[in-house]
């Protein structure tokens, strides 16, 4: 094992309706790495990081989390475990019924039992970050869905994660919003942030990948530098796929 991951994933497996969706993954990212996850939809890339998180609970493989052994049956190292790893979903997950300050705040009172005016000034901060300063008071409905990505990131930040996972953070989203989500996401990588990311932007992944890895039906195929799995003349899945992405595009 990689002695400098944050974390690291060892023969993550599972199965849902009989079919084997996850088949032993394995990845380490280390402090400050952004590894970039792509691959064809339904190749397990929500059910990966959904695994990581045991969201979706692997059936076989195991979990490190800076070195340290996830035992996923004991409940409270599990939400310990959960509190220090993020997670950006698609469709944002904010709470419709609290408003921006109020859906950052309630992870810091709930897991972490901070009193609610401690908690809302931190919101105010993590908001702050994402450029939302103005919008604290307004709820999910009064929000772009840039802004609603924001507010889910800043609620990440808020827990002062190891590392965190985002799923296609941008593919929900009009084509001008996506700007503004990856540029925050742009500063948390330039500023050390620890993430997994999945991901079809390419020219993204290509400017801050780390490292890239291509996943297929449930297995991580390839993985490596964006400069050279995307090099000119590569003969790499991932440059096919990239090929492929860019003529679906236009
Ligand atoms: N609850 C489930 N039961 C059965 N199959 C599922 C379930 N959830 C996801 N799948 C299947 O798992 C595969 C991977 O899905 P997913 O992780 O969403 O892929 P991706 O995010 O790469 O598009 C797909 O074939 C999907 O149909
Ligand atoms: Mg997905």
């Amino acid at each position: 094992m990689d002695q400098q991951a944050v974390l690291h994933i060892e023969g993550i497996s599972k199965k849902l309706g009989g079919k084997t969706i996850l088949d032993g993954c394995s990845l380490s990212v280390r402090r400050g790495e952004l590894k970039v996850l792509i691959g064809p939809s339904g190749a397990g890339k929500s059910t990966l990081l959904q695994s990581i998180n045991c969201l979706i609970p692997p059936d076989s493989g195991e979990i490190y989390l800076e070195g340290e052994r996830l035992d996923r049956a004991d409940r409270t190292a599990l939400c310990a475990f959960r509190a220090q790893v993020g997670m950006i979903f698609q469709d944002f997950n904010l709470f419709d019924h609290l408003s921006a300050r109020e859906n950052v705040a309630i992870a810091l009172r709930k897991v972490r039992g901070m009193p609610a005016a401690a908690a809302l000034e931190r919101a105010h901060e993590e908001l702050a970050r994402v450029g939302l300063s103005r919008h604290a008071p307004l709820y999910p409905a009064q929000l772009s869905g840039g802004q609603k990505q924001r507010v889910a990131i800043a609620r990440a930040l808020a827990m002062d994660p190891k590392v965190i996972l985002l799923d296609e953070p941008t593919s929900a989203l009009d084509p001008e919003l996506v700007g503004e989500v990856l540029s925050v996401i742009r500063d948390l990588a330039s500023g050390g942030m620890t993430m997994i990311m999945a991901t079809h932007q390419m020219d993204f992944a290509r400017a801050l990948a780390s490292e890239i890895i291509f996943m297929e039906r449930g297995r991580l195929i390839e993985q490596g530098a964006p400069a050279y799995l995307l090099a000119e003349g590569a003969n790499t899945r991932t440059r096919d796929f990239c090929l492929r992405l860019a003529e679906m595009g236009g």
